[in-house]
Parts: structure tokens; sequence; C-alpha cells
């Protein structure tokens, strides 16, 4: 692995050359310059472009806080670990705030000092890796898609027309085409009546399909009405048989993938079927 490059900076030698010491019995880390105060090591790092920068909190004229903030705001991709004679808490808040990753107190202990630096840079080779690997522009969150059961055991309470309703909304609002209501009261189905379909074809002859079942078969078996693809119930009820509840899965899956909001309504009793839409639903 490339070795971690460091630009160390402390107003006195000694102090510079013990910190140093203990910096180079590391073999992964590499001391590439050192600097006295915070402006040489600004200039310093301009040209160096070191991973890190260790740096003793008091110096004089820019002192470190001051450096570690320019540094934070110029040069987001060098991290600094901060030195510190004492722990004040004001100086370490102050350290913090300027964006300083780590802060060690003196006397340092090599473990520590050099455990902290290989930690910090790990931290930064993450970050790097991760930018670099993103696109730039703006970021859009990853939107996942639901699946929304409507479901209640007691009949007539108006679960079929919360069910339209709320899809038929959501196309409003500017979603047609990713909106989808797939009816699972099987038997006695009537979001087609709600929504003015007379279905030709419906879920179970869908499930006729068997392992053929795919997304282009699915949406030929769809319904559009007010901007909500619709999977109709079975009219039939001698074909209610039909449907499976592993069919049901496979069109729920599909169904998720091609559309933003699912919305399932569901008969008032439990079912394999219902059960398999309760168990796949992000809402209920
Ligand atoms: N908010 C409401 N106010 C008045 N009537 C309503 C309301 N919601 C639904 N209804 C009426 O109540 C009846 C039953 O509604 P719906 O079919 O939606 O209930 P359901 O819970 O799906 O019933 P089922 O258990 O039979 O599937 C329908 O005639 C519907 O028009
Ligand atoms: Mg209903």
């Amino acid at each position: 692995m490339k070795k971690i490059k460091v630009v160390l900076a402390d107003d006195n030698e000694n102090i510079r050359q013990s910190i140093r010491g203990l910096l180079e019995l590391d073999g992964e880390i590499d001391v590439i310059a050192e600097a006295t105060d915070g402006k040489d090591v600004l200039e310093k790092i301009k040209t160096m472009e070191p991973e890190i920068v260790v740096m003793d909190v008091n110096m004089p004229g820019i002192d470190g806080i001051e450096a570690t903030e320019y540094i934070t705001l110029n040069h987001p991709n060098i991290y600094v670990v901060m030195i510190s004679v004492d722990d004040n808490i004001q100086n370490f808040k102050k350290a913090m705030m300027a964006g300083a990753k780590e802060y060690l107190i003196k006397p340092l202990s090599p473990h520590e000092l050099n455990d902290t630096v290989k930690k910090v840079a790990e931290l930064g080779r993450k970050n790097t890796a991760r930018n670099q690997a993103e696109p730039p522009g703006p970021k859009v969150p990853l939107k996942e898609n639901r699946i929304i059961t409507v479901f209640g055991t007691k009949g007539g309470v108006g679960k079929s027309t919360i069910c339209a309703n709320v899809a038929v909304t959501a196309a409003e609002k500017g979603r047609a085409g990713k909106i989808a209501i797939v009816d699972l009261d099987i038997q006695f189905g009537d979001i087609s009546v709600m929504m003015n379909i007379n279905p030709r074809k419906t879920i179970s002859e869908l499930m006729q399909e068997g392992e053929n079942l795919n997304r282009e078969l699915f949406e030929g078996f769809l319904y559009e009405r007010y901007g909500v693809n619709i999977m109709p119930s079975t009219n039939k009820p001698e074909l209610a048989e039909l449907v499976t509840s592993h069919g049901v899965h496979k069109i729920l899956e599909i169904c998720k993938d091609m559309h933003e909001y699912t919305f399932v309504d569901t008969p008032s009793f439990i079912d394999d079927i219902t059960l398999t839409a309760l168990e796949m639903s992000q809402v209920i």
C-alpha cells in the first residue's frame, strides 16, 4: 500500500524531532515535510500534497487552529491530527470546530500517535475514493418503490374506496403511470366497478400463464384509468381458485418493479394470498 504522507507542524524543534521519530517507527508513514508555524504549514501543503497534517495547537503567528480551519475549507482532502500540551477543553472544542479529525494530548506514545494517523488516513482515503466514484451534480435520493396494502378484518368499511381514491389522487399529483392497484379481493373485488372497467382479462387469466408470467405479459393485463394501472380481480367466481399465493408473489414483484406505488386491495379475511401481500408490503 501507498505510504501515508504526513506534514508535521510544531514550532519547537525538539518536539518536531521527537514526533518525527515516533512517526518514522511506523513503516507505513512517511514524514514528507516539517513546518515551524501556521503560515509555514499552509505554504508547504500547497506543493507537498500530504494526506495528513500533524499539527501543534499553539504556534506563533497563524496558530494550529486557524491553520486547521484554512485547511478544512481549502484542502478538504487533507486531514488534521491536532496535538496539544494540555487538555484545555476550549482548545479542544475550537480544534473540532475548525475541522480537526483527532486531538491528542502530549506526551504521546508511538502506538497512540501512529494508530491515530493511520485511522484518520484510512478515513481520508475512503472519502476520496467515494468522491471519485460519485458523478458530480445534485444528489437525488434513492427512491424505493413501495407496496401499500389496504387491509382490515371488517367488511364494508370502505377499504376498496380508500384504495381507489388514494391511488387516483396520487396519480393526479403528477405520478401518472407510476401508480398501480392490484385487486386481491379475488372473489368479490370491486375495484373494476369503481374504476369503470369491464375487464375481459383478469388476474385469473394471468395465472393461467403459470411460469411464463413476466413483465411483458403482466403489462398486457393492466387497465389504465385516471392515470392508474389496474390489475383487476376475477370476474368469474369459478376461476378464483386459479389464483395462488406463488403467482401473486410474482405479480406483486413485477408490479412493484414498474410502479413507484402499488396499492393492494384485499378481502376482509386472511388467506395465503392476503398474507403474501401483507408480507411484501412496506405499508399496511
Ligand atoms: N367515507 C365513506 N363515506 C360514506 N360511504 C362510504 C365511505 N367509504 C366507503 N363508503 C361506501 O361503503 C361501501 C363499502 O365500501 P368499500 O367497498 O370500499 O368497503 P370495503 O371495506 O372494501 O368492503 P369489503 O369488505 O366488502 O371489500 C360502499 O358502498 C362505499 O361507497
Ligand atoms: Mg373491498
